[in-house]
């Protein structure tokens, strides 16, 4: 049965369209639709055609058509989770302000270096990126200034991006952040919302990169990654790729984060495990 733009409580996504759509999604995103993810994708998609009056034949229509890339856009949006909060698996935090951080400046100091290269992948809205930001700059002072330390942070989803880049957030996304920290480094400008200050943001440089279609061509190789609580949307093969594109741009000694709920237990993979959802290049 078509479905119907004006009365799309009523919509119903059939196995077949179910399907075209999980075949798109895979092929254009990279993402593998879970069964289970049906109820959520067909509530996202009942919004998205609402707004956009379609029908779910003329979407589909419309995508295959689509050479703007607009469309896509939309449909990674659409199908993403982008749940994510201040200082999210704090124990991650901690361990690169005691453990890595120290490395990598004992490293810069035997080394005669002074460049950091971090890259927060999967990023969100950036409240992970900035949380490693706040690290960085607890580590190092006001030594940091005189550092080459900018922060690479990408998703696949334009929308998070954009929001990540205006430094706006809501007061829920803090519930687990020092309130001498918020002082510190945000401004509240309205109610329910806070800016972080501009030189927490300025250096951290937030781009688009889908981690299963994504050419890992980097100019340099990066000290630490954090890829957290992405993993989950894809299936083993997927996974184990992007594992190993992400070693292959870990310098020798590079930490990998990954989120708690991730395993790479059956995966192929030459890291070493280090402690919960951490893994290190061999020197
Ligand atoms: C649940 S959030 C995790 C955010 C943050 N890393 C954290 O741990 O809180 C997952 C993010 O992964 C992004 N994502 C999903 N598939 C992706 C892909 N193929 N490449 C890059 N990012 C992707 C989504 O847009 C979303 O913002």
């Amino acid at each position: 049965m078509e479905s119907n733009p004006t009365d799309l409580s009523a919509l119903v996504i059939s196995d077949k369209e179910f399907k075209m759509i999980s075949e798109l999604v895979l092929d254009k995103v990279g993402i593998h639709l879970a069964d289970n993810k049906r109820t959520l994708l067909v509530g996202r998609f009942r919004k998205y055609l609402l707004e956009n009056k379609l029908t779910f034949t003329e979407f589909h229509q419309k995508i295959l058509a689509d050479k703007t890339g607009n469309m896509q856009n939309d449909l990674t949006n659409m199908i993403t989770t982008n749940h994510t909060f201040f200082n999210r698996e704090a124990t991650h935090f901690a361990f690169f302000l005691k453990t890595v951080l120290p490395e990598i400046d004992l490293d810069m100091k035997q080394n005669k270096k002074s460049d950091i290269r971090i890259w927060c992948a999967a990023s969100s809205t950036g409240e992970e990126a900035i949380m490693i930001k706040l690290k960085m700059m607890e580590h190092f002072g006001v030594r940091y200034n005189s550092l080459n330390a900018g922060m690479l942070a990408t998703d696949i989803s334009t929308k998070v991006l954009n929001q990540a880049r205006s430094g706006i957030y809501l007061q829920d996304n803090f519930k687990d952040l020092d309130p001498k920290i918020i002082d510190k480094h945000f401004k509240k400008v309205s109610p329910e919302k806070y800016k972080v200050n501009d030189n927490i943001i300025a250096d951290i440089h937030y781009t688009i990169f889908n981690l299963v279609t994504g050419h890992y061509n980097f100019k340099q190789k990066f000290q630490v990654i954090f890829c957290r609580n992405v993993m989950i949307y894809f299936d083993s093969p997927t996974k184990e790729k992007v594992i190993n594109s992400l070693y292959n741009v870990l310098e020798p000694g590079g930490y990998l984060f990954i989120g708690h709920a991730e395993s790479l237990s059956r995966i192929k993979h030459s890291y070493l495990d280090i402690q919960p959802a951490v893994y290190r290049k061999p020197q």
